[in-house]
């Protein structure tokens, strides 16, 4: 596996896959990999000759300096799994690399970027599709390989690839799970044995909801059966319900006509430090 810190070096290294015919799958990383990492690099690698990964914790989309200073960095860690899944090459570059004194340039999807999640985080998915299409420019994949639990993200970027045109097929890659049903994130880390037992109200609620939602009834009670569920645990702080419509985010009402996505943002531990935890389902009727 080729380390490549610069932009000129995983060029390069992606030249000459392409030199040798070779077909190039992309998987952008804020490094902390964990299985659900592992899971987009199987995606890649089971459609592309070559796999290249990308680990850059992202400034820009942070809300706050204590949140970035706070996101785990092992870097050791990282490459060694990487390397074991037969990634090709990797590129690790430091902040200047990607963001030079004077950049003055963002990419964002005006819409999509701005709802839901994007509420909460104001600026946070500005940050992902800026970065993203550094990323994509840089190391000209046929295909990225994206995970479905940050649904939000994953259709921001398809839209962004899709308005502008980029030669870039986003995949998605469906979430991984702990054996209790804990979507795999690097910030399980942060919490305490407490909190971390506690998240299992998360994937607890979507399976109450996909039950209700079984039953036929109005999207009014699927959202009552998930704030119900999650206001159950006192440890748990429901930060947002969304259910909408997976093609256009348009709240979904009334009686299900058709798919909807469910997306759950859900905070544990104290209130000036809290872990943030997201996951998300969609469920066709
Ligand atoms: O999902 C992530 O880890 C990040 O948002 C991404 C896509 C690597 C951009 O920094």
């Amino acid at each position: 596996m080729q380390v490549c810190r610069t932009i000129s070096n995983i060029r390069a290294a992606v030249a000459a896959f392409r030199a040798a015919g070779e077909t190039v799958g992309l998987v952008t990383t804020m490094g902390a990999l964990h299985s659900g990492h592992m899971a987009l690099v199987a995606a890649a690698k089971a459609a592309q000759t070559r796999v290249v990964a990308t680990i850059f914790v992202n400034p820009t989309q942070f809300g706050n300096a204590e949140d970035l200073a706070n996101y785990p960095r092992t870097e050791d860690a990282d490459l060694e799994m990487l390397r074991d899944a037969g990634v090709d090459a990797v590129l690790i570059p430091d902040a200047a690399e990607i963001y030079p004194r004077d950049n003055e340039t963002i990419v964002e999807t005006t819409r999509l970027a701005n709802v839901l999640h994007g509420l909460v985080r104001p600026g946070h998915y500005r940050g992902v599709t800026t970065v993203v299409s550094k990323l994509f420019n840089i190391t000209q994949p046929d295909a990225a390989y994206f995970g479905e639990k940050d649904y939000q993200q994953l259709q921001v970027i398809k839209r962004m690839a899709r308005d502008l045109q980029m030669p870039v097929a986003v995949h998605g890659v469906p979430t991984v799970r702990e054996s209790d049903g804990l979507a795999m994130s690097s910030r399980n880390a942060r919490l305490t044995e407490n909190d971390r037992r506690a998240a299992v109200v998360l994937s607890r609620a979507l399976d109450k909801a996909e039950n209700e939602a079984g039953r036929r009834v109005p999207i009014d009670r699927i959202d009552q059966a998930l704030r119900t569920t999650i206001n159950a645990e006192p440890r748990a702080r429901l930060r947002a319900v969304d259910i909408v419509d997976p093609a256009t985010f348009a709240p979904a009402v009334g009686l299900m006509k058709g798919p909807i996505a469910i997306m759950l943002s859900v905070e544990f531990g104290p209130n000036d430090n809290p872990v943030m935890l997201i996951d998300q389902r969609e469920i066709t009727p």
